[in-house]
């Protein structure tokens, strides 16, 4: 959570870091700050709210200077308020931070025993005043705060500027992300590469333990001990347009658009048709693990889990081997068993979700293979996994996960796939059959999303709907609750997703006149099953929304409203019948007028408990 951004070059900064927080402030909008050093003295201006708070103060009072840094935060420790917000300041020095500090109680007891008072209730206060008391016997900034580290524990992605050293900026990791461009004649670094681009696509994936000295000679990094560090920048490829709202009213509405391009991204070099096989390069398990291992275990959190739910499906069908998805904040806290013989796949947008590491790190530990399927590159889970399946989705900015949870589907699809063919399970026609299908998935997403005015029309009947249930069954079922969660997410109204088996042992008896329920009914081995549920809710006088396959001739006599997508195999239906969906709980969430791309109380990142 929080986002953290930091400019040292030849340009005026405050513009730069509120640009750049701007593309940041997914990670949290509770509150904003800069710290800009004008050469002789730091200025510090915070606001509560969202960015453009703080953006119209600093219209109306702009800061000069050509170093500085920014923080958007997501409350943690004290409430939203602007002594809260970042940048904290201790004696000319201005921290940002992105994490949790967990002993921040016994050091506020230190310092506060040496006198030292306190203008805010964040632990974040904490380290300003570690560095400045450091500083004294230090003969630069960045050893002041390697000293400060030394004292603290916990996740930190943190930058420093001190009032005694203009042009340079310090910042650290440990368990939190903080990317570094490198840029000519200037540096900078953010929690997020989409933060960056706008100066530069060369960027340094700062590691655990290291600390970075940013200026607008360039970067020099060490390691906690000292070590100095010799790394590399990498080129980053997105353009900074996939970044940007690209015409459409919200991210979030770019992004279910951007699925075709998504999907296609996240299957590009990976098939082998031929075979009807998936490429061994990044599966992260060879052909003798595949066959050794007797359970798939996929963990996730949110939408990552309804993912997992489907991979699940397709772990038992096509690689034939007993398979479970667990909430990853469930699995940490309940001393599950794991072994050589299982294989887990992490799964997450961000690569930074606390509860998905954790379990995952326990699971390792346990002696079991690790892998992941994640969006952000170099991202903590990948970093901790044996090995990983990118998602090739590039950045989601909206909250609320659409494009990531189809490229999701996509590589646990091929994971399957892939497991399948080593184990023996699946046949090279069998295996052929999937992928073909997965490969013609893109254009028919592309067809579903030409229904968009339609689903608007749903939408426009049921703005001021306030419960909806969502059903389905086999694959049917991930994608209701996900329907659900989207629907939640950004309208904030109550939504429910369950299997239609479930429906007679409880839920039925919320149906009447006034609830809504989505029926996800493709043309799959589960139709007449779920056609029944429909007629059921229907004589009810339940309101049927029905996601069926284009053609389907029952569902139109039963139910009120029919959003079709295109005929296709079971095994591909989730990647389709959760593009209307999506749709369906935009189109109501703009309709009530609600803050879609930053939902209340939520956060892209979440990386704390
Ligand atoms: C998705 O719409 C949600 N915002 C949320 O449930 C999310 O999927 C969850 O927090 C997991 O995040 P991750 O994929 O980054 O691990």
């Amino acid at each position: 959570m929080c986002g953290i951004v930091g400019y040292v070059g030849s340009q005026e900064s405050a513009g730069i870091l509120v640009d750049g927080l701007r593309k940041l402030e997914y990670r949290g909008y509770d509150s904003a700050g800069v710290a800009v050093h004008d050469g002789k003295q730091l200025q510090v201006v915070r606001a509560v709210g969202k960015l453009k708070n703080l953006a119209s103060v600093l219209q109306e009072s702009p800061l000069k200077g050509t170093t500085g840094l920014g923080h958007t935060r997501w409350a943690t420790h004290g409430r939203p308020s602007e002594e809260n917000a970042h940048p904290h300041v201790a004696g000319g020095v201005a921290v940002v931070h992105n994490g949790i500090i967990e002993n921040h109680l016994e050091l506020k007891a230190e310092l506060a025993s040496g006198g030292i008072e306190f203008s805010s209730d964040t632990d974040t206060e904490i380290v300003a005043h570690l560095i400045h008391r450091a500083l004294k016997d230090s003969e630069r900034l960045l050893d002041a705060v390697r000293v400060a580290l030394r004292q603290i524990r916990g996740a930190y992605a943190l930058a420093v500027l001190s009032e005694s050293e203009p042009g340079q900026l310090v910042v650290a990791r440990n368990a939190s992300p903080l990317v570094l461009g490198v840029g000519d004649g200037e540096s900078l670094c953010a929690s997020d590469i989409p933060a960056l681009l706008e100066h530069t696509r060369d960027v340094i994936f700062l590691e655990d333990g290291e600390l970075a000295q940013l200026s607008a000679d360039g970067i020099k990094i060490e390691t906690l001990e000292g070590e100095s560090v010799t790394r590399e920048p990498k080129r980053i490829n997105w353009s900074p347009m996939q970044a940007e709202k690209g015409g459409f009213k919200h991210f979030m509405l770019k992004e279910i658009f951007d699925q075709p391009r998504a999907v296609e991204d996240t299957l590009r070099g990976r098939l082998d048709l031929e075979n009807g096989d998936v490429v061994p390069r990044e599966m992260g398990i060879d052909e003798a693990a595949a066959k050794q291992i007797k359970r798939v275990c996929l963990l996730a959190c949110g939408t990552s889990y309804h993912a997992c739910l489907a991979g699940r499906y397709w772990m038992e069908q096509l690689a034939r081997v007993p398979a479970h998805a667990e909430l990853a904040s469930e699995v940490r806290y309940r001393e599950p068993v794991f072994g050589p013989e299982d294989l887990v796949i992490a799964v997450s947008q961000s690569g930074e979700t606390a509860d998905t590491l954790a379990a995952m790190k326990s699971a390792k530990e346990a002696g079991a293979r690790v892998i992941s399927v994640v969006n952000v590159l170099e991202s903590a889970i990948p970093r901790a996994a044996d090995g990983t399946l990118y998602t090739h989705a590039g950045p989601e900015i909206g909250v609320a996960s659409t494009k990531c949870y189809t490229a999701q589907l996509v590589a646990l699809l091929m994971l399957s796939v892939y497991l399948g063919r080593r184990r023996g399970t699946l046949s090279a026609d069998k295996g052929r059959d999937v992928l073909q299908a997965l490969v013609e998935v893109p254009e028919k997403i592309r067809i579903t999303l030409e229904s968009k005015d339609k689903v608007f029309e749903v939408a426009r009947r049921y703005q001021h709907v306030q419960h909806m249930l969502f059903l389905g069954r086999g694959l049917g079922f991930p994608t209701a609750l996900e329907g659900a969660l989207k629907l939640k997410e950004i309208s904030y109204a109550h939504a429910e997703g369950y299997a239609a088996g479930e429906m007679k042992h409880g839920p039925i008896a919320l149906i009447d006149e006034d609830m809504p329920v989505a029926v996800v009914m493709p043309r799959d081995s589960q139709y007449e099953k779920t056609l029944s549920n429909l007629q059921e809710v229907r004589a009810r006088d339940g309101q049927v929304i029905a996601i069926v396959s284009a053609g389907d001739p029952e569902s139109a006599k039963i139910a009120e409203h029919v959003l079709e997508v295109p005929v296709a195999p079971d095994v591909v239906q989730p990647l389709l019948t959760v593009v209307p969906l999506q749709l369906l709980a935009y189109y109501i969430a703009d309709l009530k007028g609600t803050d879609i791309d930053q939902p209340r109380n939520l956060a892209k990142t979440v990386t704390v408990e």
